[in-house]
């Protein structure tokens, strides 16, 4: 049987990235109620995310567990290089990287969006960084796609189920 990461993490997971998606798609008219909402409440799935992190979350889906070393950097480039599947769940460094990129740019987002809507832009340029930054994010997450699936063929374990619902 798969092992899965808990509900926390596949909840606040899916609704980001939905929620992402819909206001980068234009899905909600950038700037209106709906777009503000969506992108508030992914820098606040975000922070319970981190919170949870911290608080409540076991094994893999720790913070401490999250954070990549040089070691761990290495023995995972020689875990690519010799096909080798790790057996327990947890993200890889490098995977972890994008994560931490994931975690800082969103709520980033969120502030340049928010800030558009005070006298803030009369001083900073946001709603350049609002742009900018959200087409940063738009690349990592190109990224992050592609390596979830090219890892899940190469070291043929299914990465993405353990995302998807359903019990350890
Ligand atoms: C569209 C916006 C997306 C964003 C912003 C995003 C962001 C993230 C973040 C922050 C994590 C870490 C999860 C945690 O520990 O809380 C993660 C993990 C993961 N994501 Fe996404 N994601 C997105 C889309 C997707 C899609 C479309 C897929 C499926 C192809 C996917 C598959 C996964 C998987 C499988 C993991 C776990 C990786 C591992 O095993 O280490 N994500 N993602
Ligand atoms: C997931 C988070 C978000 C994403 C992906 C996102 C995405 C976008 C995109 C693609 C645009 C159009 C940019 C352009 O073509 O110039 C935009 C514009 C805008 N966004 Fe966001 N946004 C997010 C969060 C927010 C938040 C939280 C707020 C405010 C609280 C906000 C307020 C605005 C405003 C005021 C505009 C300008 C609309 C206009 O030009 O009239 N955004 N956003």
């Amino acid at each position: 049987m798969i092992e899965r990461w808990d509900r926390v993490v596949r909840l606040t997971h899916w609704c980001v990235a939905l929620g992402f998606l819909a206001n980068r798609l234009h899905l909600t008219e950038p700037g209106g109620v709906w777009h503000r909402s969506v992108g508030l409440l992914v820098a606040v799935l975000v922070i319970v995310r981190l919170v949870w992190g911290v608080t409540g979350a076991r094994g893999p889906a720790r913070l401490s567990a999250i954070i990549p070393t040089r070691a761990s950097l290495a023995e995972h480039f020689c875990d690519i290089a010799e096909r080798r599947t790790p057996k327990a769940l947890g993200h890889n460094p490098l995977g972890a990287m994008a994560i931490w990129l994931f975690w800082l740019l969103l709520p980033l987002v969120a502030l340049t969006g928010w800030a558009q809507g005070t006298d803030l832009i009369d001083r900073w340029p946001v709603e350049v960084w609002h742009y900018w930054l959200v087409n940063a994010v738009t690349a990592l997450v190109c990224l992050h796609v592609l390596a979830v699936v090219t890892m899940s063929l190469w070291l043929k374990k299914n990465l993405i189920a353990a995302m998807l619902p359903g019990r350890r």
